[in-house]
Order: C-alpha cells, then structure tokens, then sequence
C-alpha cells in the first residue's frame, strides 16, 4: 500500500520538480540483511545510498506496524552514511495506517530520528487514517481533504526546500 500511495504521490510532485525518484525499501538487496553489512556495505546498497545523498528533500512515507515504523525503515537509515545522508537535508512526512491515528505515532518516532540526524524538518504532516477507506487499491487517495492536504504538502515542501538550498 504504501508503495502505491508513493507511486501518487509523486505524480503529484510531478509538475513541481524536476526530478523525483521512489527508494522501494521493498527491492533492498538480501545482503543488507547480514551482520557483516554494518562494517562493508553490499555494493547493491550503493544505489539506494546515492538516491539519498542526490535528492535535494525526501518525501518520507511510512506505515504503521505496530505502533511505529517499520523495522525495515530503521534499519535502512541506519544502513546509510553518516552524517552526510541527512544533515540539512529537508524532509517531510506522510503516515498511513489501518487505525484512527494515520501514522502519527511513526511519523513523530522519525521526526526524532531525522532531528538527531540534522535533518530540515518541514512542520507539515500529513495523517492518512483508515487507509483502506480513503486509499483505494492502485493507491489513488479517494479522500478529498487527505488529497487536498497532500498537495499542499508537496507545493509548500518545494518552497522549503528552494529556500534552504544555500544553508
Ligand atoms: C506488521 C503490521 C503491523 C501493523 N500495525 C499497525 C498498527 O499498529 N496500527 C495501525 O493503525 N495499523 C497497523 N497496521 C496496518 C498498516 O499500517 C496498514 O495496513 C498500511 O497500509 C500497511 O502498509 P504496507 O501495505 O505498505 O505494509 C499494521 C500492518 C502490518 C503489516
């Protein structure tokens, strides 16, 4: 699910920039998953490290598993460079969840995260409860509001991103 909400939410970056890219925690090669990929980071790793260390802001989308992120997602960003991966870099954040809270708990376990990790935080969350009722299958958001609310995200993200490009 989270991938096909991914998939629209760059469309509606889309018009915005000029280029957006979706890291899919899914396609992470099996050799990051050993205990020697904490010392040597498997090759395959590389692109997924560089998306990161090219993009001007990350779009951060999680579910909740849980009451928090995904494991994965932690792992993942324990699995890239320090400090250089998020230190100034703007980020914002999408939670979606099958419960009433819409990935608050996830979200703000992140924002944690990414503050210790100097990362730019942009104040505006989006929360998107009951994802099978306001998500339909191909990841199309069919609730207004939430849609709404997500392309106001993305236009004010870019501005927050264009203006803390020389800091
Ligand atoms: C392992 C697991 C744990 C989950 N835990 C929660 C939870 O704590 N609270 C909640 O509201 N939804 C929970 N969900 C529902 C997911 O947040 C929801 O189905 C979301 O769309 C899953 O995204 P995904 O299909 O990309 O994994 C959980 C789902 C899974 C698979």
């Amino acid at each position: 699910m989270t991938e096909r909400l991914a998939e629209n939410v760059e469309k509606v970056y889309g018009p915005l920039v000029t280029k957006t890219k979706i890291i899919r925690l899914r396609k992470l090669p099996p050799d990051v998953f050993t205990p020697h990929a904490y010392a040597k980071k498997p090759d395959a790793f590389k692109p997924f490290s560089d998306a990161v260390l090219a993009s001007s802001g990350l779009v951060v989308i999680t579910p909740e598993y849980n009451g928090g992120a995904p494991g994965v997602l932690k792992y993942f960003i324990d699995m890239l460079e320090f400090p250089e991966s998020f230190q100034k870099r703007p980020v914002c954040f999408i939670g979606l969840a099958a419960g009433a809270w819409g990935g608050l708990r996830p979200v703000e376990q992140l924002q944690q995260i990414f503050s210790y990790r100097d990362a730019f935080i942009y104040p505006n969350r989006v929360f998107i409860p009951e994802v099978n009722n306001n998500v339909d299958k191909s990841g199309v958001i069919t609730n207004e509001k939430i849609a709404a609310k997500i392309k106001q995200q993305a236009e004010g993200f870019v501005k927050f991103v264009v203006s803390l490009k020389n800091i």
